[in-house]
């Protein structure tokens, strides 16, 4: 499937814009749609653009499929902190799912049939054993995992009644930045592990809190599986090229975890500085460990990391941030 236009919903965020980057190398034409509220229209490139919003732009929506009519759809946009949906459940479930509903209506209207979603590991919540297998119970702990968990089941159903294919791929922790530092992470506000520490080490923030050392883990701190956003967005185009008939989904994960306190002595290791790091209270709602069984994608989409040794992550991490101090600015 190359040479083709894929409509790329959030393509001005941290993970669309990187995949945009990457289909355009490969020889795809992205097009991107994006509301620019926490996306950055400077992490757009020369890609066309429309800015528009899922969840009233209708009429933009269909004028985009009119003109472009794009092969497939890569369906990124949505709201996406944790913390913040557990406070305010209202924005996540508006907004995420009136917009996955809009989206899928137009495709439907215009026969465009072929959809890859950005789902999560937080449609699991907390996992009764690791590594985490794409059959296990999902029990999200966070409207935000939850809302992801609801638009995975519509587009089961739509798979059933209208034909649709679609993957979802559930991101484990995405990280890192591109290779040649033009594009990295820029949340606003900005609650993730490594580029906060990277803020510490670079003495934009005073000190990195640690948040818990008395999980039941080696090192006492959580255990996540880090995947670098390169490897995720080969994982989009692995899944373009990859549809079966109906619903499918994958975690997009490297099969294993490293602490907090790893991640954080890499970050020392790669700036050379030596930054403070509390322990704090554990924050509500954190797994003690989130690893990914990503088998599946492997035999079915012969998809495998090659970017998310730790080294690299940070490495790629630090770079950009070391060159945005300001991150993308407003
Ligand atoms: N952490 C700290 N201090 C901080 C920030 C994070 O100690 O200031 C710890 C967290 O407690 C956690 C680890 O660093 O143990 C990673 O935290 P992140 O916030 O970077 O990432 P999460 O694992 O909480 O969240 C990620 C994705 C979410 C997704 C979730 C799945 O960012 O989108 O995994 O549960 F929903």
């Amino acid at each position: 499937m190359n040479n083709k236009k894929i409509l790329v919903t959030g393509g001005a965020g941290y993970i669309g814009s990187i995949t945009a980057k990457v289909l355009k190398e490969k020889g795809f034409q992205p097009i991107i749609f994006d509301n620019l509220i926490t996306g950055h229209q400077t992490s757009v490139g020369k890609e066309k653009f429309y800015q528009g919003d899922l969840t009233k732009d209708i009429p933009l929506l269909e004028k985009v499929f009119k003109e472009e009519k794009p092969e497939a759809v890569i369906h990124f946009a949505a709201m996406s902190l944790v913390g913040e949906s557990v406070k305010n459940p209202q924005k996540y479930f508006t907004n995420n799912l009136i917009g996955a509903l809009n989206l899928l209506k137009v495709m439907l209207e215009h026969q465009v049939l072929k959809i890859v979603f950005s789902s999560t590991a937080a449609v699991y919540g907390e996992p009764k054993k690791v590594p985490i297998d794409e059959d296990d119970p999902k029990a999200p702990t966070n409207p935000y995992g939850e809302s992801k968990l609801m638009i995975e089941k519509i587009l089961k159903w739509y798979g059933e009644a209208y034909g649709l294919f679609s993957i979802a791929l559930r991101y484990f922790n995405a990280c890192g930045a591109a290779l040649d530092g033009s594009l990295g992470e820029d949340h606003e506000p900005e609650s993730h592990l490594i580029p906060l520490a990277i803020q510490a080490a670079l003495g934009q923030r005073k000190d990195f809190k640690i948040f818990g050392d008395d999980y039941p883990t080696p090192d006492g701190t959580c255990i996540r599986d880090y995947i670098h956003v390169l490897d995720l967005a080969e994982a989009h185009i692995a899944a373009l090229n990859g549809f079966q008939k109906g619903f499918q989904s994958y975690n997009v994960g490297t099969n294993h975890g490293f602490s907090v306190l790893e991640v954080i002595q890499m970050i020392k290791n790669v700036s050379g500085v030596n930054f403070e790091t509390p322990i704090g209270p554990r924050r509500t709602g954190d797994p003690s460990q989130l690893v990914a069984k990503a088998k599946k994608i492997k035999k079915e989409l012969g998809w495998q990391p090659k970017y998310s040794d730790l080294k690299t992550i940070v490495e790629t991490a630090w770079k950009w941030h070391k060159n945005h101090p300001q991150g993308y600015g407003k």
